[in-house]
């Protein structure tokens, strides 16, 4: 092995506001998260070795050439190849480490996609811009959650708070005030496919009530945009409220979700909603500083497998 090696991170995220409606063409908001985060590596392998793929959380190692089609690895790392045109066939390691839940609607695919195309790009010298990642990125994302509106990889490839719309360019903005967030997890894990799956049904069966739906979640990603812009974190609490009280309508909270919401709540959170697909994963609270330790406590105390305390902005 060389002494060549090509180092790249990619954050998680958080969807703020507007996930399931955003799939129906309405905003969204999305934040990247560094708290926990993908790596990837690349080395130089002997002349001939071809490409070998190493994912030693999952205690895999693997050649490029031997995985199947689906495997999502592979494919963004045939796709990064192909975007990178090289005159040659490379013979590399390419490594994975990640502290992102898998399943857990924290975008850990996205994650280690984007930190897999980083550093193939930079192995071979090249640059590629956010919105290129993205798109390359975006390929897997299909494969993981069948019909993605393309948030997750747009917030992950960005490194950027975002308000996405589907089929339009990202619009990155900026924090007004920084802001602390508590992200529990149910420790359910919860595929994003079947729980989108599960709302088109009802979106099917009852189109009315759901665009109804949609479009009040897409007003209140609006104004949580003025709020995150304007530092208003009061406002902004109340419309994560509001948003919890919409996707509890079209069937994506759970129990387990509603009680760490409810613990959030007791605990003096100023505002509290699942966060991602739903249904198991991750809840968000919005906190201050002062009262985060005891919030997280209180999320532990009624079943909480881990708690993020992270700052946005
Ligand atoms: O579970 P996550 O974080 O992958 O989020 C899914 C967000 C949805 O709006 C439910 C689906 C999508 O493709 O945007």
């Amino acid at each position: 092995m060389s002494e060549r090696k090509s180092v790249a991170t990619a954050p998680s995220k958080v969807i703020l506001f507007g996930e399931h409606a955003v799939v129906y063409g309405r905003p969204a908001i999305a934040v990247p998260l560094h708290d926990r985060q993908a790596t990837a590596t690349v080395e130089e392998a002997l002349p001939g070795e071809g490409i070998t793929l190493v994912v030693a959380d999952l205690g895999r190692c693997y050649p490029l050439a031997e995985a199947p089609a689906d495997d999502p690895l592979a494919l963004i790392v045939r796709s990064a190849l192909d975007a990178l045109a090289l005159p040659f066939a490379p013979d590399l390691t390419l490594a994975i480490r990640s502290t992102i839940p898998i399943a857990s609607g924290l975008g850990s695919g996205a994650a280690v996609s984007a930190a897999a195309v980083r550093a193939l790009a930079a192995h071979f010298g090249r640059e590629l811009t956010s919105q290129q990642v993205s798109e390359l990125v975006y390929q897997t994302e299909v494969l993981h959650h069948g019909t993605p509106s393309g948030i997750d990889n747009t917030v992950v490839a960005f490194d950027q708070p975002v308000y996405f719309m589907k089929g339009q360019p990202p619009q990155c903005f900026r924090v007004g005030q920084p802001f602390h967030l508590l992200i529990g997890d149910t420790g359910i894990p919860s595929p994003t496919k079947v729980a989108v799956a599960d709302v088109r049904r009802g979106w099917k069966a009852d189109r009315p009530r759901y665009e109804r739906v949609f479009e009040a979640i897409g007003q209140l990603a609006d104004e949580a945009r003025r709020a995150i812009e304007g530092g208003d974190i009061a406002t902004l609490g109340s419309l994560m409220d509001r948003n919890q009280a919409l996707l509890r309508e079209i069937g994506v909270s759970s129990p387990e979700l509603e009680q760490l919401i409810l613990a959030a709540k007791g605990a003096g959170s100023l505002g509290a909603k699942l966060s991602g697909a739903g249904r198991g994963g991750n809840m968000i609270a919005l906190v201050t500083q002062a009262m985060a330790e005891g919030v997280a406590t209180d999320l532990f105390r009624v079943g909480a497998k881990d708690v993020i305390t992270t700052c946005v902005g």
